[in-house]
């Protein structure tokens, strides 16, 4: 009995504990906030695009190209156009739909139209079936349900560098074996850059980059307001003044020398806000604030949109990697030692370690990535083995977010993936 009121006494001081945040998950970066705040331009002219399937439905398939830096609210955009847009098509009778695929996520042509097909819960069978067999089959289901869609490839990018072109054109050319088709997919895509498109072919590229929208980085009055939107949503009237709010501004906003990401000022207020909770105040200081600066740099944001989304074998890889880094103190390491390492990793964990090729495809995928940095030519070294290195920093970072990780896939996928 006496460990049944201790349990309860733990549970009840803990949420009894003060706290600043009244709703903090509005401050995550996957939280779709009500309103977007100086992104109107950019929704006005997604809106013109795609205005046409109004107009006149299924004449052409339209694309859009959305284009910006890490936290200049792409994905947001993209997001609440695609909900509003539906819900106006549905008011006038047209049955348009709105898909948002992650190519971080789904990375491979197959895994991009699968997820396509079940988030417009189409019935088609999974297994067996080609992409092709598949893409028709979705064709014509979307034709006998009179369905519009408009499907985002967010991190476009990945898809390009991974999937490769060929997998693109099968995308933005879908319509060009059926001309009498009635056009009833239409996409946004979404990338960090212009770089990765030049790997397509000129005729792709610049049927792209005709229909572009823009998404620069945000000066510090913007980011004022956005901060101002969602502290407001998030944290209790009057732990967060609005000096901190015009000063988290100031570090990122791109008029003072920051990136311009929201998602880096809205990490750091985040960050802030948990510093003061954890430190019992009920006020965010300025302290708090220039604690969660240092926090959050770009490299530390990139860690955390990368890493989740490896499977479990591939975050064991980097972990050997990145052990075999810190035990030599060399810029590079050999694959024959990550390998070494990757297979004790396995057996602390008690998991079967995937065969040599295996492990080498992980290898390539990483660095396809950006993760990962190779090099075959090492000078003054002897052998014709890979020499790779992490392109993430500083090591100790990076290894203790993958053990945080890998805590949590464990459970889930260690046996299967
Ligand atoms: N104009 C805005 N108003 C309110 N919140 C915003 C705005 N722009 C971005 N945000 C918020 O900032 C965070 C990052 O935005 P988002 O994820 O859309 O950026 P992104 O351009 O997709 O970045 P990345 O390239 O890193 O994926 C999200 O929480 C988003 O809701
Ligand atoms: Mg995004």
């Amino acid at each position: 009995m006496k460990l049944l009121s201790d349990i309860r006494n733990i549970i009840e001081s803990e949420l009894n504990k003060i706290t600043l945040f009244k709703s903090k998950e509005k401050l995550y970066p996957e939280y779709l906030p009500s309103s977007l705040p100086h992104r109107e331009n950019e929704l006005k002219t997604l809106t013109s695009i795609f205005k046409p399937i109004l107009l006149t439905p299924g004449a052409i398939s339209h694309k859009a190209l959305v284009i910006g830096g890490i936290g200049t609210g792409k994905t947001a955009t993209a997001r609440i156009f695609g909900k509003e847009f539906t819900q106006i098509a549905r008011k006038r009778g047209l049955n348009v739909n709105y898909v948002h695929v992650n190519c971080h996520r789904d990375r491979t042509l197959f895994e991009v139209v699968n997820e396509v097909v079940k988030q417009l819960r189409l019935p088609i069978p999974q297994r067996g079936l080609s992409v092709r067999e598949v893409l028709n089959y979705m064709l014509e289901l979307v034709d006998s349900e009179n369905m519009y869609v408009i499907a985002t490839l967010d991190e476009f990018d990945y898809f390009i560098s991974v999937a490769g072109s060929d997998a693109v054109y099968f995308l933005v050319r879908v319509y060009d074996e059926f001309p009498d088709k009635v056009k009833r997919l239409n996409f946004i895509f979404i990338s960090k850059s212009a770089t990765s498109l030049s790997m397509l072919d000129p005729t792709t590229e610049s049927y792209l980059m005709k229909n572009l929208v823009m998404f620069n980085p945000y000066s510090s009055y913007e980011l004022y307001d956005i901060l101002k939107l969602r502290a407001d949503e998030a944290i209790f009237e009057g732990a967060v003044s609005d000096d901190i709010l015009q000063y988290i501004s100031d570090v990122v906003g791109i008029d003072k020398g920051g990136p311009g990401s929201a998602r880096a000022a809205l990490e750091i207020l985040l960050i802030a806000g948990e510093t003061a909770e954890r430190e019992g105040v009920m006020n965010i200081s300025l302290d708090h604030v220039r604690k969660a600066c240092s926090i959050v740099e770009p490299s530390a944001v990139m860690l955390n949109d990368t890493l989740p989304y490896l499977s479990f074998h591939e975050l064991l890889t980097l972990k050997a990697i990145v052990i075999a880094l810190m035990k030599s103190g060399e810029p590079y390491v050999n694959t024959g030692v990550v390998e070494e390492i990757y297979h004790r990793l396995c057996e602390e964990c008690g998991v079967e370690p995937r065969k040599h090729t295996k492990l080498y495809e992980y290898i390539v995928s990483l660095r396809k990535l950006g993760i990962l940095i190779s090099s075959t030519a090492v000078k003054g070294r002897k052998g014709r083995s890979t020499y790779i290195s992490i392109s993430l920093a500083p090591l100790g970072v990076v290894k203790s977010k993958i053990d945080e990780l890998l805590k949590v896939k464990m459970v889930y996928e260690g046996s299967d993936s």
